[in-house]
């Protein structure tokens, strides 16, 4: 144990503009709220590559305990994370990797296993004799699970000939990267059956451009995410806007769980794995029933722990107070 008795996890998360990326900071809060000893610093690099690798030299010139990274791309945060290696501070990265494998532990679902997943989905449910007609729309290309999703799909694919990648649209994540590149190719190409978007925001927005041209009933589409709540694709497959979307848990708590092990000493795997799943209109209300619950879990720590800070307070001043009025 330290002397001051309390740890520093420092965490750079990429940006927070987006619901997954606020799901994994909350459950990282919740995941050390439950450990006193240990306080998490959160830093957002805003989407902005030099900006992380500043926030990063911040958390090394602070010498925190541990390091936690999200890259926004892999190349460009790689000598960063060495930097902070070398000086002797452990680095857990998670969702996206860095270049390479100086690093402590990598937490993240397997990004190539969720491109086989969304493959082998299209190819289990059509028949051998159909032609099948696909796009394909990746995540920012320079990010690891981008690369890897595509991958995994095109591997699967390349055993079937009679499903074929009509065109890939190289998107950046977001919604607004899809629109008018998915356009112009639903107005040249006839009667495509699926659309594999990297993420449900970007599902999202190739649902809006098929709807556009009366094509939504005729295009399946599928993404990557499944989060819960009021937008996450845990509903756009309830609602049917989505046939199906591949589960990417943000391991948000596993990586405070991971940090709090090795500083306090325990050794823990280099590659953690997080399970992945398609989600459809077969299994979508018992993922949705436990995410339900979980949530509600989530909400009463994050009440009680309100509810013991309060306590703390007016002990605190209670105890001043007694300490006054016995003179000390
Ligand atoms: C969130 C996100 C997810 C995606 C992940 C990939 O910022 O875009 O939608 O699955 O990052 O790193």
């Amino acid at each position: 144990r330290k002397q001051d008795d309390i740890y520093t996890i420092g965490f750079v998360q990429a940006m927070t503009t987006d619901n997954w990326r606020k799901e994994m900071n909350r459950a990282m809060q919740v995941e050390a709220s439950m450990h006193p000893g240990f306080n998490l610093v959160i830093k957002d690099a805003q989407n902005d590559v030099a900006r992380q690798i500043k926030q990063i030299e911040e958390f090394i010139s602070e010498d925190v305990d541990i390091l936690i990274v999200s890259p926004i791309q892999s190349v460009p945060i790689t000598p960063v994370v060495e930097k902070a290696m070398n000086a002797g501070i452990p680095t857990i990265v998670i969702d996206r990797k860095i270049d390479g494998s100086n690093y402590t532990a990598y937490v993240g679902a397997n990004n190539v296993e969720i491109g086989k997943n969304a493959a082998n989905y299209i190819v289990s449910n059509s028949d051998q004799n159909q032609e099948l007609k696909l796009v394909e729309i990746t995540g920012l290309q320079t990010s690891s699970p981008a690369f890897e999703r595509s991958q995994g799909f095109q591997e699967v694919l390349a055993n079937h000939e009679n499903i074929n990648i009509v065109a890939t649209i190289a998107g950046d994540w977001e919604k607004t990267s899809v629109g008018n590149h998915l356009g112009s190719i639903l107005d040249s190409v006839e009667s495509i059956d699926y659309i594999f978007a990297h993420n449900d925001r970007m599902a999202m927005g190739a649902w809006e451009m098929a709807r556009s041209k009366n094509l939504e009933d005729s295009i399946q589409i599928i993404g990557v995410d499944g989060l819960f709540g009021p937008s996450g694709g845990i509903q756009l497959v309830k609602e049917g806007i989505l046939t199906a979307t591949v589960l990417y848990p943000t391991g948000g708590a596993e990586a405070i769980k991971l940090a709090i092990q090795l500083l306090e000493g325990d050794q823990i795997a280099k590659n953690n794995l997080l399970n992945t799943v398609v989600i459809d209109k077969l299994n979508v209300d018992i993922m949705q029933n436990q995410f339900n619950k979980m949530n509600q879990q989530q909400n009463d720590i994050e009440q009680q722990q309100t509810v013991i800070k309060e306590q703390v307070i007016t002990y605190n001043s209670q105890s001043n107070l007694l300490k006054i009025m016995a003179g000390l």
